[in-house]
């Protein structure tokens, strides 16, 4: 998405800091990863916890995308969206009781289960509603995402998922439960994964803990094999659509199924994190004595990623012509020294008031936002309503 003079107009008419989604990029995004997901026949979720602007809710439930859900607000949420019931899933390790009656009260697809006794809590709700609750077991691979450790989830020591040492009590405790109906399996090893081969590795993990359950003869109606895939944050513009052709292909290749058996996805990130900027301005340029400090609008209040993961987002002054480059540390406004975009980046000189772009911020962007320091998020603007004066 490169921003045009008109978009810079509109955004210098507008108070900033603003989520800016570009809607034409989102559509050939959800295109790609539809068409190349339909190849194979594979059945893909969105993962809500990415982002859950009603504009985005919209085209993704539009391009036939089920929802995966992180709690009972976010299943609530799928289903006001119009995302139909049997298309939901709802993962997480720490569902609570109101939470399982909401996704109960609308016979959701399926709960993925962390543990052992959240399977026997869902039986008894289940038994109490007098329903029967599909289930996948979340079963934790041991298989790294060589990603960063904060966002690594399919490890031994991440709390995620069941060990296959515990899955023999599992299937006890589900042969026992009358309101469980285990329809798969279930695992996500972690997000902002560039390196292909650790979905080959997961591949290979996963038909060796298929060998096991047939040898138990369960039958698996699906795998879930989770999200992760990961995006281009330093290169952008070029690169402004993941690489789902690549993905999909890989599990093609390494995943064995049963005769009928379906395999689902849920993606994040790689829908949603090229197609929104967050939009700030420049308050202050201040002189330090080792660096100057761009002092922005926005903060961490509004985008907490690169103060919470180190994360890299491209920063772009848009109003700035010069050719004539400064050194910046691009800062927030938030009264934490954490509160720190970039250190030390390469702008066009830059002035008071210049409009800033911090790209791929449509995932884990707006839905990390909060109102620390009481500030203010103004309203989302949409590439497709830009002549609209607000
Ligand atoms: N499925 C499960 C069970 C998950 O936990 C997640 C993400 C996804 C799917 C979607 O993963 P994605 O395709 O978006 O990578 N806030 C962090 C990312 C946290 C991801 C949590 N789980 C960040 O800003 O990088």
């Amino acid at each position: 998405m490169v921003i045009s003079q008109d978009q810079l107009a509109h955004f210098n008419s507008l108070k900033t800091p603003f989520y800016f989604y570009d809607t034409q990029l989102l559509e050939r995004t959800l295109n790609f990863a539809k068409s190349e997901a339909d190849k194979y026949g594979y059945i893909l979720h969105y993962a809500m916890k990415a982002n859950v602007n009603d504009k985005v809710l919209q085209a993704v439930h539009a391009h036939g995308f089920g929802a995966d859900c992180v709690s009972g607000g976010e299943v609530q949420k799928a289903i006001d969206a119009g995302f139909s019931a049997d298309e939901v899933v709802f993962a997480g390790v720490g569902k609570s009781d109101d939470e399982i009656l909401t996704a109960l009260s609308h016979d959701i697809f399926c709960f993925n289960c962390e543990s052992i006794q959240e399977i026997q809590v869902i039986n008894e709700l289940a038994a109490q509603e007098g329903k029967v609750a599909q289930i996948a077991v979340r079963i934790n691979p041991n298989v790294s995402a060589n990603t960063h450790a904060h966002i690594s989830t399919g490890l031994k020591e991440n709390k995620f998922g069941v060990n296959m040492s515990e899955m023999d009590a599992v299937l006890e405790v589900i042969a026992a439960s009358k309101h469980i109906k285990l329809v798969g399996i279930h695992f996500h090893i972690g997000s902002q994964i560039t390196d292909l081969s650790s979905y080959k590795n997961l591949c290979v993990r996963v038909n060796q803990i298929q060998e096991w359950f047939v040898a138990r003869h369960v039958a698996l109606e699906f795998i879930n094999v989770g999200g992760g895939l990961g995006i281009d944050y330093y290169n952008p513009e070029v690169n402004d659509v993941a690489d789902f052709k690549a993905y999909f292909a890989i599990f093609a290749e390494f995943l064995e199924l049963r005769p009928g058996q379906k395999v689902h996805f849920e993606l994040g990130r790689s829908i949603v994190a090229q197609c929104a900027s967050l939009i700030a301005r420049v308050l202050y340029v201040k002189e330090g004595e080792t660096t100057n400090f761009m002092i922005l609008d926005a903060g961490m209040t509004e985008l907490i990623r690169p103060m919470l993961y180190q994360a890299y987002h491209k920063i772009n002054n848009l109003s700035a012509i010069g050719t004539t480059l400064a050194s910046y540390d691009v800062v927030g406004p938030i009264c934490e020294s954490t509160d720190t975009f970039a250190k030390g980046l390469e702008l066009p000189l830059s002035k008071r008031k210049d409009i800033i772009e911090i790209k791929s911020a449509g995932a884990y962007g707006e839905v990390m936002a909060s109102n620390y320091n009481l500030k203010t998020l103004h309203r989302s603007v949409y590439s497709d309503e830009v002549s609209v004066v607000i």
